[in-house]
């Protein structure tokens, strides 16, 4: 049987901090799904479709991603129709932990065999933040440490067509 994870988030966009995470749930599990939220309370500067797609380009040559799909379901929900019971959750510091286990208990509440599993982030990437990258890049900051080559021109090109 194989053991299937899913590891879910906005992705807006996918920096190497989440790149961490899913190279080392590949090593983990047979198979993740990118799960990637439409959440329509977080403002996002990529549409779903796009964040779909900069994510698939990021982990192009990665083993082990079964898919990347998009939701606008209860995560817990999503997992019993992806027919997985494991989440997935990068922690990247002490206070991401304390929101991380609420949202597990809420999800574990709506589907009891949903199990989440917390990675630590590697320290060279733990500071960093999507809300970071973009503020950085639209003050025309230096985002090339924190993102794959495509999403960082993707990135600009997002700022140039905003700001321009
Ligand atoms: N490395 C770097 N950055 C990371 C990271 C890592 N390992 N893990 C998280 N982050 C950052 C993200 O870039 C993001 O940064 P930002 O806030 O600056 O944009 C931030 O941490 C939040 O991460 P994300 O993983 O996108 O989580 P989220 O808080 O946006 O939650 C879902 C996303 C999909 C898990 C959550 O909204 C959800 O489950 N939605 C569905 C509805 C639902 O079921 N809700 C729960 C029941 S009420």
């Amino acid at each position: 049987m194989k053991k299937i994870a899913i590891y879910p988030g906005t992705f807006d966009p996918i920096t190497y901090g989440h790149l961490d995470i899913i190279i080392r749930a590949t090593k983990i599990f047979d198979n993740i799904i990118i799960a990637i939220s439409n959440n329509l309370n977080k403002k996002t500067i990529f549409s779903l479709k796009e964040r779909i797609e900069l994510t698939k380009l990021a982990t192009l040559n990665l083993k082990n991603i079964k898919k990347i799909i998009g939701f606008n379901d209860l995560l817990a929900n999503l997992a019993k129709k992806e027919k997985t019971n494991v989440l997935i959750r990068g922690v990247r510091t002490i206070f991401d932990f304390d929101y991380e286990i609420k949202l597990a208990a809420i999800n574990k509440q709506i589907y009891p065999d949903l199990d989440s599993i917390f990675l630590l982030s590697s320290k060279e990437v733990s500071f960093i933040s999507s809300s970071f990258v973009k503020e950085i890049a639209k003050y025309k900051g230096n985002v090339k440490p924190y993102l794959p080559k495509e999403i960082h021109f993707a990135l600009l090109e997002k700022f140039n067509n905003i700001y321009n």
